[in-house]
């Protein structure tokens, strides 16, 4: 058994569309749950642009059918998929793993 993998709660405390922060270990993890995809993403929430840890606070997009997140403090666009920053290239985030399990959350953040 992966033992990487942390149970973060029931995927019923997710809400769609909007981000949550979690604590895995030391890593605040933004994760969302986009309803068009009906897929899970987790970054880390920490913005590396103004080293601020607002992502989960972030609203969820689209830049040519990549889903990001757009920091709420500067407007800085992430994608959700590998964390590239769109804004400016010198910034990425942390992409971790995130699936879902009989109704459970699990993140590999660790
Ligand atoms: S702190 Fe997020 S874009 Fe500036």
């Amino acid at each position: 058994m992966d033992t990487n993998w942390t149970n973060i709660g029931s995927v019923d405390l997710y809400p769609q569309d909007l981000g949550s922060c979690v604590l895995v270990g030391d890593v605040q993890v933004a994760v969302f749950h986009l309803a068009d995809e009906q897929r899970w993403y987790a970054v880390q929430n920490y913005n590396p642009q103004n080293e601020r840890m607002v992502l989960s606070r972030g609203i969820v997009g689209d830049e040519k059918g990549t889903p990001i997140i757009i920091c709420p403090l500067h407007k800085y666009r992430y994608s959700l998929k590998d964390g590239k920053c769109f804004t400016d290239e010198q910034y990425s985030l942390k992409v971790f793993e995130v699936r879902e399990e009989a109704g459970e959350l699990l993140v590999k953040a660790s």
